[in-house]
C-alpha cells in the first residue's frame, strides 16, 4: 500500500499546483465579461465574401464594438482600411443576421425536463438562433399575468444563452379586464397568443371572438401583436376516437382526419370577421393579428390573401416541418411527427412553398415543442394520445436550406423570414438584418456542408429522440454564434457563462 502512494506522490503533488493555478486563475465564482463569450475581444471585424445585408450580398467586412454593429464595409474600402483592430476572416462561409424565433415552447418554469432555459437556448445557439420569443404555456404556470411573467424572467436568469423575449396569454380570464391586460403588457410582455381550440393544457383555456375583439382593442395602445392557433374544432372523425383500436391509433391518417382542413379554414374565417378592427381607422388601429403555423395552404390562404387585401393588419407564419414531410412519408407510430395543425399531404406542401415564395406566407418559425419520451409515446405509437409538437429548433435553418433549394430558395430569403420580418413582429427595431446601430447577433455557416443527424452529431436539445429530423442528412452547417458581440457559439462549443438578455417590452 505505501509503495503504491509513494509512487503516486509526484502525481498529486502536480495535480495539487494544476489546482492551485486554476483557483489563481479563477479567484471567485463571479461571471467576467469573458465568460460570455468564446472570444477575447469586444472590438473587432468580421470578413467574409458573402454577408448578407439588407441591400443584398456583399464582400466586405462587419465592425463590432461594445455589444453592436458599428460600421459596415465593402471588400474594396476594406483593403484601403490600416485601422485594424482584431480580425476574424470567415472566407466564403455566409454571415447573416441571427435568425429570430417566434414561436418557441422552452416550458421554463414548471416543465423544464421538457426543454427549459438552459438546453433549449444553448440548441438555439447552435443553430444560428440569437433570439427567441418563448410562449405563455406549457410552461407552468402559464405566463397570463404579471406575477407569472416575473416567474418566467426570473426562471431565464443566467440561464439563457441567447436573447429570450415572451408572449403572454389571452385567455378567458383577463380577456375581459382591461386593466389586466395593461398590467400584463406593462410588465413587458411583446404581445399576446391565444387558442380558438384547446391547448392541451388546463390553465390555459381558449378564446372564442369576443376574447379576441376585447385583446385587440388593448394591443392597440400598445401597438403590438396578437398571435393566434387557428383551429376551430368542427364535427369531425375526432368523435370516432374512442371506438377507435390500436391499430387505428397508430395510423397517421386516423390523426389527419381528425383535424381537417375545415378546422383552420373555419377559425380564419371567424377570426377575420374582428381583424377588421386593426385597419386604418378600425376599433383597434395599431394591434396586429398574426397566425402561428398555418398548415392549410388551401381555403385558409385565400382567406388570408384577402383579408390582407382588405388592408388588415394581418401577417402568418409556417414552419419547416410543414414544409419538409408530408402525410404519405410519415409512417404509422411514428408519433415525433403529431403536432396541430396535422402536417398534411404532399400537394399542400407543394402549395405552401408556392405561398411562401410568392410572399403569401410572411415568415417561418420552429414551433419547437418537445415533452418528455415518455409523452410522446414512441414505443405504443398512439398517435391519438402521444404528446403534440415538433422537436427542432437547433435545426431550422438547415432544414429550411435543405428543402428549400430545389426551390430555389435564396440567402436573402432566408434572411427575410427568419430574421428581419420576425423581428418587426416582436417589434425588435435592434434586430433582424446586419445593418449599423443593430446589436450584433450575427451567425455564420457553411451552407453546402452536409451533415447526417444522427446519434454523433452534437444535438444540444434535452431530448434528442423525439426530434422528427433524426435520421435525415441535411446541408448547412453553424459555424459561429454571436449575440449582441458575444460568440456564444463556435463548432460544437458554447460560451461558459449564459449571458442572454431578457427582452422585455418597454
Ligand atoms: C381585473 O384585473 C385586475 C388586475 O388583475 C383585478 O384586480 C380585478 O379584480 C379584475 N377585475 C375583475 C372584474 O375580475
Ligand atoms: C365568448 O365567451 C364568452 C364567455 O366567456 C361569452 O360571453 C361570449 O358571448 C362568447 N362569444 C362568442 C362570439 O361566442
Ligand atoms: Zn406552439
Amino acid at each position: 500500500m505505501e509503495v503504491v502512494l509513494w509512487r503516486l506522490l509526484p502525481l498529486l503533488s502536480l495535480l495539487a499546483s494544476f489546482l492551485f493555478f486554476l483557483y489563481l486563475h479563477h479567484p471567485s465564482k463571479q461571471v467576467s465579461h469573458n465568460e460570455c463569450s468564446l472570444l477575447f475581444f469586444n472590438h473587432f471585424w468580421i470578413i467574409s465574401k458573402r454577408i448578407v445585408t439588407p441591400q443584398g450580398l456583399i464582400s466586405g467586412a462587419v465592425e463590432v464594438k461594445g455589444g453592436n454593429i458599428i460600421s459596415i464595409v465593402m471588400e474594396e474600402e476594406w483593403h484601403r482600411n490600416s485601422k485594424r483592430g482584431h480580425v476574424i476572416d470567415y472566407g466564403e462561409a455566409v454571415v447573416m443576421p441571427g435568425l429570430i424565433d417566434v414561436h418557441v415552447h422552452l416550458d421554463d418554469p414548471g416543465r423544464a425536463e421538457w426543454e427549459g432555459f438552459p438546453s433549449g437556448t444553448k440548441a438555439a445557439a447552435a443553430g444560428g438562433i440569437t433570439t427567441l420569443i418563448d410562449m405563455p404555456l406549457n410552461s407552468d404556470p402559464s405566463t397570463v399575468s404579471p406575477d407569472t411573467l416575473k416567474l418566467k424572467i426570473a426562471a431565464a436568469e443566467k440561464r439563457i444563452y441567447v436573447d429570450v423575449g415572451f408572449w403572454g396569454g389571452l385567455v378567458p380570464e383577463n380577456a375581459f379586464n382591461a386593466s389586466a391586460l395593461e398590467a400584463l403588457l406593462s410588465a413587458g410582455v411583446l404581445g399576446l397568443k391565444s387558442f380558438m381550440c384547446p391547448s392541451g393544457i388546463n390553465d390555459f383555456p381558449m378564446t372564442n371572438t369576443s376574447h379576441i375583439k376585447e385583446g385587440l382593442s388593448v394591443l392597440a395602445k400598445y401597438r403590438r401583436p396578437l398571435l393566434v392557433h387557428a383551429e376551430i374544432q368542427e364535427d369531425s372523425d375526432s368523435n370516432l376516437q374512442v371506438e377507435n383500436g390500436r391499430d387505428e391509433a397508430r395510423s397517421y391518417l386516423t390523426y389527419l382526419k381528425s383535424r381537417p382542413p375545415l378546422w383552420e379554414e373555419a377559425a380564419i374565417r371567424e377570426l377575420l370577421t374582428v381583424a377588421k378592427d386593426t385597419r386604418i381607422g378600425g376599433l383597434a388601429e395599431g394591434a396586429h393579428l398574426h397566425i402561428v403555423h398555418l398548415s392549410d395552404a388551401s381555403s385558409s390562404l385565400d382567406l388570408i390573401k384577402k383579408a390582407k387585401s382588405s388592408g388588415d393588419s394581418i401577417t402568418v407564419e409556417t414552419c419547416p416541418h410543414y414544409l419538409a414531410f408530408s402525410a404519405e412519408e410519415i409512417q404509422d407510430g411514428d408519433t415525433r411527427f403529431k403536432c396541430a395543425p396535422p402536417i398534411r399531404d404532399a400537394t399542400n406542401k407543394e402549395k405552401l412553398w408556392e405561398a411562401l415564395m410568392e410572399g403569401h406566407i410572411d415568415m417561418l418559425s420552429s414551433d419547437h415543442s418537445p415533452t418528455i419520451p415518455e409523452l410522446k409515446l414512441l414505443n405504443d405509437g398512439n398517435f391519438l394520445r402521444a404528446w403534440g409538437g415538433i422537436s427542432s429548433l437547433q435545426f431550422v435553418l438547415p432544414v429550411t436550406w435543405s428543402y428549400g433549394r430545389k426551390y430555389g430558395v435564396t440567402l436573402e430569403q432566408l434572411a427575410l423570414w427568419w430574421s428581419e420580418r420576425p423581428a418587426k413582429l416582436a417589434g425588435q427595431d435592434s434586430k433582424g438584418a446586419i445593418a449599423i446601430g443593430n446589436h450584433a447577433d450575427i451567425f455564420v455557416w457553411q451552407p453546402d456542408v452536409e451533415f447526417d443527424l444522427n446519434a454523433d452529431h452534437p444535438i444540444h436539445l434535452k431530448h434528442p429522440s423525439i426530434s422528427a429530423y433524426l435520421g435525415k442528412r441535411l446541408s448547412g452547417k453553424v459555424l459561429a454564434t454571436f449575440v449582441r458581440g458575444n460568440l456564444v457559439y463556435e463548432e460544437g462549443k458554447h460560451a461558459p457563462a449564459a449571458c442572454g438578455t431578457p427582452i422585455l417590452a418597454t
